[in-house]
């Protein structure tokens, strides 16, 4: 089964770039850049990612992507991701990046965007994996915020193909950013957003509705509201699943009882994603693995399932 999922042809929708920061690197740039970490070892990091919850993860994340300073920390970080998902089978990546985790921290927007584009580059020439870059706003900051973010992107408009929503998604509904996606979308931007990954079904309405998002990431939590779901099959809307990510956040307490096989089974267009890799415990093939083995599917279901990752592209 591992050697017929890593020779399938694969796209990834669903990726944050300082999601692939593994300790190691991280241990590297922090020396590198002269930040003193938290932990004393990569043991000790790696030991840390225990989460209960999203919010506990977030946390973490965030003090990782601090050893980013410079253009070729965003360019070794992304290279050594392209690397790693292209043994696996990798041949097309449509990636989140979170500017305001850098820009916060006084690094420039140019500085993450030129970092990225050289890698971007590098695995097209060095790995034949091609990528796009997709402009995440984090939905526990303000609208407004948000729109600063958006006005700093524009000048690079074509560095980028999209915009989505990540970070903490209770308390924070996709209509809070209604106007930076209007905005964006008369940019000629596409939209994506987060959305019933903790959040309920209303959460999955809203982005389609109010955000006029192509897919939902996540959108796990569909599965409450027949309705919604009738309307994801009829629409063929796309869910970017996470299932590594899921077991670990906690949103299913194991692969075994995760939803991925009865969306699929519904008919919604679901595909597998690796979310932040260095955190949860797999890449894109070892998602694919893990979600075969525990859900029994068969290799047709999971060849369909790659083929949605191509259909549910932007390219
Ligand atoms: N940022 C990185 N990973 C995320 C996730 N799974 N949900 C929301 N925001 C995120
Ligand atoms: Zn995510």
């Amino acid at each position: 089964m591992r050697e017929f999922i890593e020779s399938l042809p694969k796209a990834e929708l669903h990726l944050h770039i300082e999601g692939t920061l593994e300790p190691g690197l991280m241990f590297e740039l922090a020396s590198r850049n002269g930040i003193a970490l938290r932990y004393p070892s990569v043991e000790a990091l790696r030991a840390a990612y225990q989460f209960s919850d999203l919010q506990s993860f977030l946390d973490i994340y965030y003090e990782g992507a601090g050893v980013l300073q410079k253009r070729e920390d965003f360019a070794d970080m992304a290279m050594a991701y392209f690397r790693k998902a292209s043994s696996q089978g990798l041949k097309h990546a449509e990636i989140f990046f979170d500017p305001q985790t850098h820009t916060s921290r006084g690094i420039k927007y140019e500085t993450v965007v030129r970092g990225l584009r050289e890698a971007q580059e590098r695995a097209k020439s060095e790995l034949g994996v091609t990528s796009a870059l997709i402009l995440c706003f984090l939905r526990h900051l303000s609208e407004d915020e948000a729109m600063l973010t958006l006005d700093e992107a524009l000048p690079f408009r074509d560095a980028i193909v999209a915009v989505g929503l990540d970070s903490s998604e209770r308390g924070h509904p996709p209509s809070k950013f209604a106007r930076v996606f209007e905005r964006a979308r008369a940019e000629g931007l596409l939209a994506v957003a987060h959305a019933g990954e903790e959040g309920p079904p209303e959460y999955i309405w809203e982005a389609l509705d109010i955000l006029k998002v192509r897919r939902i990431d996540h959108g796990v939590r569909c599965i409450e509201d027949p309705r919604l779901v009738q309307r994801l099959v009829d629409e063929q809307i796309p869910l970017t699943v996470c299932p590594l990510s899921n077991v670990k956040l906690r949103v299913f307490d194991t692969l075994r009882d995760h939803n991925l096989k009865r969306l699929l089974d519904l008919g919604v267009k679901v595909t597998i994603n690796s979310d932040d890799p260095a955190y949860f415990g797999g890449y894109i093939g070892e998602n694919y693995v893990a979600t075969a083995d525990a859900l029994a599917l068969t290799q047709a279901e999971i060849e369909t399932i790659a083929k949605n990752s191509f259909d549910a592209s932007f390219v």
